[in-house]
């Protein structure tokens, strides 16, 4: 079978980490082609030296701009790289512009193309995230669900028979690099002379915490109101649109750092007292970190860490100081992210299908 794989953006390049490994291990003939959406070394390279991923075979050098511009370039480079591979299958992953335009260029060329992380939903139609997913889920042949609650989305959208429960993933990554960094403290605390476990890790980077300067404005207010040291690993995005509009990211216990390399992040996470974020990923993966997570958004797809109890959802700086301070979340042995073998299922079901 030969697979393509089509990444652009950082949660892809770790979502490609055990694709790939999966891949390869299955005698799978796997093709990378990076759109070139996220070409920062911290944002893109680091992820494929650290998790082992072998080199893109094609880099599209798409780069920045408006979501038009950024998505039809990609559409219009990736037609002739198709065309010239003829894969099997073609592979997307969650709901940046890399994801849409990958699944528009291939199910137009009449390519079979799958969609790893299907059927999430926030129901918020603002959020291009949300409109790349319903538009991938809907042009995919087959729907790679990691969750129940996804299967069933699709099921309410009609799209039940092309749609199969994988398990997540990033769950199977997350593990191996905690197994690989545990016990070893965390590069972050030593740097910044932080107590270990005394400390919270932030990201803020989406399109509606950043773009309106007042809202991002009493984000940074209110992470530097909390109570501890908060890092924020904080990405080009948030950077840009603080300084277009004078907003200080290292005020009271907010300290900017630059974003770090994944094994140093899951170190950071796992010997901090809470995350604090609006990443998709960084609230899983806290919770399969059982470290409790506040997440910065007025919804979450991941609804399962919001009822398990793991993460809250804050908006004010009231609610985050609140949420940051609540009392550790019951246990739980709940799995609702699979088993850590995902990418071997889907590489199966993909060869089943081939
Ligand atoms: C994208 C995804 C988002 C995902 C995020 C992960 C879309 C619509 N959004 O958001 O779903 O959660 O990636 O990080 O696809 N920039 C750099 N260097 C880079 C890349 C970007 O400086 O390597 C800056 C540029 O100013 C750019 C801005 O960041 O305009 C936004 O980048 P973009 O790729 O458009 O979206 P993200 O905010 O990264």
């Amino acid at each position: 079978m030969k697979l393509l794989s089509v990444v652009g953006a950082r949660p892809q390049f770790v979502k490609l980490a055990p694709i790939d490994h999966a891949a390869r291990a299955a005698g799978v003939d796997h093709v990378i082609v990076h759109t070139g959406q996220h070409y920062d070394p911290m944002l893109s390279d680091v992820f494929f030296d650290d998790l082992g991923i072998a080199e893109p075979d094609v880099h599209l050098g798409v780069g920045s701009g408006s979501h038009g511009v950024q998505t039809g370039a990609m559409l219009s480079a990736l037609d002739a790289v198709l065309d010239a591979q003829r894969p099997d299958w073609v592979l997307v992953y969650g709901d940046t512009n890399s994801t849409l335009a990958a699944a528009l260029s291939a199910v137009k060329l009449h390519v079979p193309v799958a969609h790893l992380e299907a059927g999430l939903r926030s129901f918020n139609r603002r959020m291009p995230e949300e409109i790349n997913r319903v538009l991938t889920d809907h042009a995919a042949d087959l729907l790679l669900a990691p969750t129940q609650v996804a299967v069933d989305h699709l099921a309410d959208e009609g799209l039940a028979e092309r749609t199969v429960l994988v398990g997540d993933v990033m769950t199977d990554v997350l593990f191996q690099v905690r197994d690989q960094v545990a016990g070893n403290p965390s590069p972050l605390v030593a740097e910044l002379g932080l107590t270990p476990g005394e400390h919270y890790v932030s990201t803020i980077h989406r399109a509606e915490n950043t773009d309106d300067p007042e809202r991002l404005a009493a984000i940074a207010s209110g992470l530097g109101g909390l109570d501890k040291p908060v890092v924020l690993l904080a990405h080009p995005r948030v950077i840009a649109k603080a300084a277009a509009h004078g907003i200080e990211l290292t005020q009271g216990s907010l300290i900017a750092h630059a974003p770090l390399a994944y094994p140093d992040l899951i170190a950071a996470v796992l010997g901090s007292a809470g995350v604090v974020t609006d990443s998709g990923g960084l609230q899983k993966e806290a919770f399969l970190l059982r470290v409790p997570c506040t997440t910065v958004r007025e919804e979450t797809e991941w609804v399962e860490t919001v009822e398990l109890g793991w993460n809250v959802l804050a908006n004010t700086a009231g609610e985050i100081a609140a949420a940051t301070a609540r009392p550790r979340p019951d246990e739980t042995d709940a799995a609702p992210y699979g088993d850590g073998h995902a990418a071997a299922r889907v590489i199966a079901e993909l060869q089943t299908r081939a």
